[in-house]
């Protein structure tokens, strides 16, 4: 993907990206700012059409955004002026579906996310936790195959935020959903993915990939656990050095690779 911008030199947002996911994935995507994780998501999504390259969805070459590819904003993108319950039936209503069938989804899809009181409350009357508890509602209201995430939980406070990682895992074990996540943040890569890919940039790229156990792990212990555990202590270490370096190089920096998270 290269943005030209009218008389400036041409940004390559990414490189030779290639990736393939099975159904049912979960996938996390680490990175410095402005390596192109935000720019993938929005090809995937259909938003973007790629310079060169293609996406496929089975063996269907994505031509633009579709309902089978659900987007969860960093802000909901709610509708401020509707209440909980038409911001949840939004997608099946403009698609047309029976006005019953979707009122038993909505009710259903409100309790999965613990907002089974709320459905008559106008969204602006809602903390943000629940705000994004909604936005995930109503992505699965159009049961979507894939869900993009572009960092759903970044405007959160710690402890919401954390209950949602537990949230969406649960989502994802019982749904069978394959799921993409934007995420600065290193622990909830790390807790969340069952793959994770750090990308680099300039030119964007897949850095490195792993594969952790630790969100199959999270289904049974609490995330508290987890996070306190050697192994993942020392994977993000290792993976909080590596982007540490990367943005080192970025802003030309001289700092260590000693790091906490932000
Ligand atoms: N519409 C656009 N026109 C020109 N350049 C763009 C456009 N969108 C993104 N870019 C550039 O492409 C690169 C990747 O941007 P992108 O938003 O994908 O980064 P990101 O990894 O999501 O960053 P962040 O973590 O800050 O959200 C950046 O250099 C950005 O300036
Ligand atoms: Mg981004």
């Amino acid at each position: 993907m290269t943005f030209t911008v009218p008389g400036g030199s041409p940004v390559h947002a990414l490189k030779n990206v290639s990736l393939t996911l099975e159904p049912g994935e979960l996938l996390s995507v680490l990175g410095p700012s402005g390596c192109g994780k935000s720019t993938l998501l929005n090809i995937i999504a259909g938003f973007l059409a790629p310079t060169s390259g293609s996406v496929l969805l089975g063996n269907q070459p994505v031509k633009g955004p579709g309902a089978e590819r659900g987007m969860v904003f960093q802000q909901g993108a709610l509708f401020e002026w509707m209440n909980v319950e038409r911001n949840v039936a939004y997608g099946p209503d403009m698609m047309g579906k029976d006005k019953a069938e979707t009122r038993k989804t909505v009710e259903r899809l409100l309790k999965v996310v613990g907002l089974q009181d709320f459905g008559s409350k106008p969204v602006y009357q809602l903390s943000g936790g629940m705000q994004q508890r909604v936005a995930l509602a109503r992505c699965l209201a159009n049961d979507p195959e894939v869900i993009l995430m572009d960092e759903p939980l970044g405007a959160l406070d710690a402890l919401t935020r954390e209950k949602m990682q537990g949230l969406v895992l649960k989502l994802w074990k019982e749904t069978g959903k394959t799921i993409i996540l934007i995420t600065h943040s290193v622990e909830e890569a790390l807790i969340l993915g069952e793959r994770l890919i750090v990308m680099a940039p300039r030119p964007g790229r897949i850095e490195k990939e792993y594969r952790l156990d630790f969100a199959e792990r999270g289904l049974t212990l609490s995330p508290r656990e987890i996070k306190s555990t050697p192994e993942f202590v020392a994977k993000r270490e290792e993976i909080l050095s590596m982007i540490w370096n990367m943005e080192d190089e970025i802003m030309g920096g001289g700092s260590s690779g000693n790091s906490t998270e932000a």
